[in-house]
């Protein structure tokens, strides 16, 4: 990485970087994050995880999801909060989900009261990144909603915070701010980063 390059550049790279991977290697990626997942006891042992709908070539978390479903593993959906600006809701996400699209034309289950799961009941969030580093640094698509949502965490029961990434996503040292909430653990398709 140069040392120079903004947390814009980054980003933009970054982008085209995983964006460039083919079909295959991002089948292979989803399935090999889903194996790696299932080995942490973080995720083994949840009940209640935040998971996301890959877009822009983010890793799928089809196979995560899948199988957490397949051992009653809860999961929950972002959704834009229809009120308070720039912040996330996460909502039950089940087979029969009805979805719609948000204004950045990804899916999420249809808002609805009930299945709002509050930040503090979740054991695990995944969170999608555009770059991260060995000290667990996220760098995200730049609208700061995972950060926003994540300063109300709680401290009692902290969900464990894990980022998901493309090998290619990682760089020597993320320009950091003082808003950006680092991850707990990175999972790519070949590592378990802790930092
Ligand atoms: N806790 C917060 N309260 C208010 N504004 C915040 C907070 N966290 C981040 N922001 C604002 O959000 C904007 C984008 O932040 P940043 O560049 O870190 O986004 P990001 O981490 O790439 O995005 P995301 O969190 O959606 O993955 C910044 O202008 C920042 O001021
Ligand atoms: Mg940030």
């Amino acid at each position: 990485m140069l040392v120079t390059e903004s947390r814009a550049q980054l980003r933009a790279r970054l982008r085209a970087v995983r964006k460039a991977l083919s079909a295959p290697q991002q089948q292979q990626a989803g399935a090999a994050i889903a194996r790696q997942l299932f080995q942490l006891t973080e995720v083994a042992n949840a009940r209640m995880v935040a998971a996301y709908l890959a877009n822009d070539g983010e890793p799928s978390l089809g196979p995560t999801i899948s199988q957490a479903w397949q051992e009653k593993i809860q999961i929950t959906l972002p959704v834009l909060h229809p009120f308070t600006g720039k912040h996330l809701l996460f909502l039950q996400y089940h087979q029969h989900s009805v979805m719609t699209t948000n204004r950045f034309n990804i899916a999420e289950p249809v808002l609805s009261c009930p299945a709002v799961v509050p930040l503090g009941n979740h054991d695990v969030i995944l969170m999608p990144l555009v770059g991260f580093d060995a000290a667990g640094n996220r760098l995200g698509m730049g609208g700061g909603f995972y950060d926003r949502t994540l300063a109300a965490l709680p401290d009692k029961h902290r969900p464990a915070l894990i980022g998901i990434a493309h090998t290619c996503q990682q760089v020597d040292n993320l320009p950091v701010q003082n808003w950006d909430i680092p991850c707990d653990v990175i999972v790519t398709p070949h590592t378990c980063i802790r930092p």
